[in-house]
């Protein structure tokens, strides 16, 4: 059996639909729904996710009727269901019972109702109450021929990533000494000796609220894990509820990497039976899909290189960011097609049909305000036929060969105040980093710091402010045995409390990288600084004293000028580059080209080829984001349009392809 046959082992296709509301419509529309479904190619479809006050009108009263209909019907149609714990949107009532439950802002404000997301994750008569609503659901369905999936909650953290009620503090005190055990390691950890901040009793620590500049960064960062770890607990509650009553049956919830800052997906994706994300295009960037590729990769990198289902995208505009730029023809079928590409089981849309009222009813949906007889429809109808004939993928592993280091803890440090530089920013340089690895055509995999680094020729180190000593030896020791590391400036500056590494900067990597920085020197905005070669840098510099490093590149003006600013140190079989700038585009494919990270397949700018490879047959997903048509040297068969092909596959303009290789 595959591997994905295994999560989701009663679809065991690619899974095609979305989320599915149909208590916003009157029960005629569901016949409608089911039968429209059926002419998608939709196989699964997420249910209930905000029904709460549908499922338990009052307190202790149930209503399963309605639902027992819905996935009675959709069973009918053939298609299986992913069913919600409704526990993101809490009724009316239960914040009247409680409204100690409803989430305090940083600033002291209890937020109030009407929305969704509205709660407390350290609240008892939260987590009681959806721990009720989950066992309600599970007795009933544990054993529904129809549910293949649960779908706990929606989207932890979103709206709301952390709480500072005194619930909330409460909390924070037990996790800090689960954390430390005893006070005086507590104030260690938190250097409490600067600015007489030393507790002397746990009754004394207080959430980071809103205070005057400068609150103690190891507290913030403290909060932050926190308030990760708090709704964790939360999907554990769940989690264990579905699994005790209904067995058998995979478990997940929905994530949003990367555009969730907030939840360490590391420590979640340990967690889930199959790991399901949200991904939403930021519509106005031109190069959007290459964002959607870096979160694709992520999402399979959490994963631990295992399917995942792409739980939630949009067929066209979303309604929520400043301008909802529409997708143009065909933007949608790139889209799912390079989810896919990159290890997704599945195309899901939020939603299957477009709401009539409500604060999403501007928002694409699988079924538009205008029905069947427009474009959308029509694209859906095509892809869902398009994918049915795609199910040998499933549980096929992407092939990469790039390892990026990502850590969350290490971007809620860099990101907090008082940094020597505002533009010092995690997914600046992240994308940075990850586009040139795009344009190349090298498919990469996210590693944590202390992850197993063995199967990469190439580790780039982007951003990685806190780094731990073991996460630095755990670098050390793939550059030894011949590893090729590139570090971008202000990388292993602190550890894991926010601490200095003692001795100079970077602390963590200074033998490693063969050189200290003695002094950063960052640039005022819009201030350009020059580098041999012709390249040109911004927003940073720094003095380098090498020490066995060799200077590559060196800075032609600006604060270090004359001085190095790319370096190379060979270390044992492998080599540790420097760059202590920011370079972008062909500026700094200038240096990741030098240091071995060269173009694959020779395709124009735009082509994008990934390769998913299964026990028995491999298959090389192409998709051609530009407006020219082009030819990538292959030979298999074409499973979209079944046309074999013989060392040529044509890839026109707009189009995707996807080849089982010949062996
Ligand atoms: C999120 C949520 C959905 C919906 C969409 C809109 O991903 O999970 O419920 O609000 O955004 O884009």
């Amino acid at each position: 059996m595959n591997n994905a046959a295994r999560t989701l082992p009663r679809l065991g296709k690619i899974g095609y639909g979305g989320d599915y509301n149909p208590e916003q419509w009157p029960e005629q529309v569901w016949h409608e729904d089911v039968r429209l479904m059926r002419e998608a190619g939709v196989n699964l479809a997420s249910v209930g996710i905000f029904a709460w006050a549908m499922l338990e009108p009052a307190p202790g009263e149930y209503d399963f009727g309605w639902l027992d209909r819905v996935l009675g019907l959709l069973h009918e149609g053939g298609i299986a269901v992913d069913l919600a714990t409704p526990t993101a949107a809490p009724p009316a009532w239960f914040f009247r019972r409680h409204p100690e439950a409803r989430p305090v802002t940083h600033e002291g404000h209890v937020l109030g109702g009407g929305a969704r997301h509205a709660f407390c994750p350290s609240s008892p008569a939260y987590r009681e109450a959806a721990a009720g609503i989950a066992a309600q659901l599970a007795r009933r369905y544990a054993d529904h021929p129809a549910v293949a999936l649960w779908h706990v909650h929606n989207e932890y953290g979103w709206s709301n990533h952390a709480c500072y009620c005194d619930a909330s503090a409460d909390a924070f005190r037990r996790w800090l000494r689960q954390r430390y055990g005893t006070l005086s390691a507590l104030n260690n950890a938190w250097g409490t000796t600067f600015w007489g901040q030393r507790y002397g009793d746990w009754a004394e620590i207080d959430p980071p609220r809103l205070a005057p500049p400068g609150v103690n960064p190891a507290l913030q960062l403290d909060y932050l894990r926190f308030s990760s770890d708090e709704y964790l607990d939360c999907f554990r509650i769940e989690r264990d509820v579905l699994h005790r009553l209904a067995p058998g049956v995979p478990v997940t919830t929905n994530f949003m990497v990367p555009n969730c800052k907030w939840m360490d997906y590391w420590k979640w994706a340990a967690e889930v039976d199959v790991v399901s994300n949200d991904h939403y295009l930021q519509a106005e960037r031109l190069d959007n899909h290459i964002e959607l590729a870096m979160a694709a990769d992520l999402t399979r990198s959490v994963a631990r290189g295992r399917p995942w289902l792409l739980m939630e995208h949009s067929t066209g505009a979303v309604n929520w960011q400043p301008r909802n730029i529409a997708k143009v023809p065909g933007e949608m079928r790139r889209n799912s097609f390079a989810h896919i590409a990159r290890g997704a089981d599945s195309a899901l849309f939020f939603q299957w049909r477009a709401s009539r009222f409500g604060a999403e009813k501007f928002h694409s949906a699988m079924v538009p305000h205008g029905g069947t007889s427009t474009r959308i429809w029509r694209d859906v109808v095509r892809l869902g036929a398009e994918l049915s004939n795609l199910d040998e993928l499933v549980g096929t592993r992407v092939a990469s060969d790039i390892g990026i280091v990502w850590d969350w803890e290490s971007w809620w440090a860099l990101e907090l105040e008082w940094r020597p530089s505002f533009d010092l920013r995690y997914l600046d340089r992240m994308s940075a980093y990850y586009e040139r690895a795009w344009r190349a055509n090298r498919t990469v995999d996210f590693v944590h710091p202390e992850g197993d680094l063995s199967g990469y020729q190439m580790m780039l180190i982007p951003s990685l402010y806190l780094m731990s000593s073991s996460a630095a030896e755990n670098l050390a020791a793939y550059v030894r045995s011949g590893g090729t590391l590139v570090v971008s400036y202000f990388s292993g500056i602190v550890d894991e409390i926010e601490t200095v590494h003692p001795g100079g900067h970077p602390g963590a990597l200074r033998d490693l990288l063969g050189l200290s920085v003695e002094e950063f020197l960052p640039l005022r905005a819009g201030d350009r600084v020059r580098l041999e070669r012709n390249l040109t840098a911004d927003v940073w510099a720094e003095r380098l004293v090498l020490a066995g490093a060799e200077p590559v590149l060196r800075y032609l003006d600006g604060p270090a000028a004359g001085e190095p600013a790319v370096t190379r140190h060979r270390v044992g079989q492998g080599t540790a580059w420097y760059v202590s700038t920011r370079l972008n585009g062909r500026d700094l494919d200038v240096v990741l080209q030098e240091a071995g990270l060269t173009a694959r397949d020779g395709l124009p700018d735009g082509v994008e080829l990934v390769r998913r490879v299964g026990d028995s047959a491999s298959y090389l997903i192409a998709i051609n984001h530009t407006d020219g048509d082009v030819e990538v040297a292959a030979s298999g068969k074409e499973l979209l349009t079944g046309a074999p092909c013989h060392g040529v596959l044509p890839l026109p303009a707009g189009d995707v392809r996807v080849l089982r290789a010949a062996s």
